[in-house]
């Protein structure tokens, strides 16, 4: 039966991961994975959320039963606030619902784009790799928008625009909310007013992919720009909500869906929806996760730790990016490398040829993604200066 069944490549990101644990190699550096390590290179369990964490398992009220499909109704306040003012989560025009971190809200969101009769979304050239195929899963046509200026390395904000002036009435336009995965490049403030009145204008449906709040500049307000505009514009989009990065806990799969309707009864109907999805999907969501989240936004001790621990991750990220582009241009690698410590977020998108990462990762054991994404949270002290020297020997060829 299965004979036929041809293997499949392993996946371009945690495929990587794998293989930088294989690798016997002595002097090895993951940068792969956009997950956050220590000044030691090691995981880290946020203090905030081990302490919740102590909590909700001595919390002997609790029990193993099913959540409910959409998850906790007492746990969708505290998650709406990290994103939405009082008064629109008081109107009842979110539907939230709980779902699997960042990667199980886009697949629901893109069975319910499906649902919707949307024919085509649309994605930033270039994205996360995962984002077509959680949209042609669901059997819709995905398309790219420019984004990435390469000789700028920058953001190609009238490539942008001019693709949006493309699009049509009822398709969705993928944007990230923060922290551009892969490119660590996002529009300014201004830009994104346009971009929001771009969207407007063609009467878009967005869809905000919310992995990294906290991670650009430490604050979540300020990295929460982008989708208190679109909510003050008044239109209905959606919000995939990750909790992997900014707690820390990506094992957990805990994340968000917030739906952005125009009314009440339309949040209560697509609220209604949605919830068939997940009911046929994997029934509810899971319980953990979201109850140390909860403890964490809850507890105002746990909170005011949480937001320091975020500024910390993100301050390090920062000092690392310094670190990097000092040691390279302390070589003299040919080019400019201003673009290291311009980007933001977890993510350097470093220019480096296909050719040149193979290098990297055959020869110097530096596993990186076959785009030239790098990790900044995988550096430190005791890799920057062997990384500074990789990227120096594979640029010189
Ligand atoms: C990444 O881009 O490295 C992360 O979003 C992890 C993942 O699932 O790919």
């Amino acid at each position: 039966i299965f004979a036929s069944i041809s293997q499949a490549p392993a996946d371009p990101i945690l495929g990587l991961v794998s293989r930088f644990k294989a690798d016997p190699a002595k002097k090895k550096v993951n940068l792969s994975v956009g997950a956050y390590r220590t000044e030691e290179g090691k995981p880290w369990i946020l203090p905030s959320v081990a302490e919740a964490e102590k909590m909700v398992v001595n919390d002997t009220t609790q029990d193993k039963e099913y959540q409910p499909i959409d998850g906790k109704p007492e746990y969708k306040r505290p998650v709406q606030e990290l994103i939405f003012n009082g008064d629109i989560i008081d109107s009842g025009c979110i539907a939230t619902v709980q779902a699997l971190s960042g990667t199980g809200s886009l697949q629901c969101i893109a069975q319910f784009l499906k649902f919707m009769g949307v024919t085509k979304v649309w994605c930033p050239n270039p994205t996360w790799g995962n984002h077509p195929k959680i949209f042609q899963r669901a059997l819709l046509e995905c398309d790219t928008y420019p984004y990435w200026h390469q000789e700028k390395r920058g953001l190609d904000f009238d490539g942008m625009m001019a693709g949006i002036e493309k699009m049509k009435e009822g398709e969705c336009i993928l944007l990230h909310a923060v922290a551009h995965n892969p490119t660590g490049v996002d529009p300014t403030p201004d830009q994104w007013q346009k971009i929001v009145a771009a969207c407007k204008a063609r009467k878009l449906i967005p869809l905000l992919d919310n992995a990294y709040q906290g991670y650009a500049s430490g604050e979540l307000a300020k990295d929460g720009y982008s989708q208190q505009l679109f909510t003050q514009s008044g239109m209905e989009f959606f919000i995939a909500q990750s909790f992997a990065k900014n707690f820390g806990l990506y094992g957990e799969r805990i994340g968000y869906i917030h739906v952005r309707c125009a009314s009440k009864d339309a949040a209560d109907a697509v609220l209604s929806q949605m919830k068939i999805i997940v009911r046929q999907a994997y029934s509810s969501p899971p319980q953990h996760g979201a109850a140390i989240v909860n403890k964490v936004l809850t507890t105002p001790a746990l909170k005011e730790m949480w937001l320091k621990e975020l500024t910390f991750m993100s301050n390090r990220i920062i000092d690392m990016r310094v670190a990097l582009r000092k040691a390279i241009e302390a070589k003299g690698t040919p080019g400019t490398w201003n673009h290291v410590t311009d980007q933001i977020g977890m993510f350097t998108f470093t220019g480096l040829s296909k050719d040149q990462v193979m290098r990297m990762v055959e020869e110097f054991h530096i596993y990186m993604t076959g785009d030239g994404r790098i990790s900044m949270a995988g550096l430190n002290p005791g890799n920057v200066e062997y990384v500074a020297d990789s990227i120096d020997k594979a640029v010189r060829g």
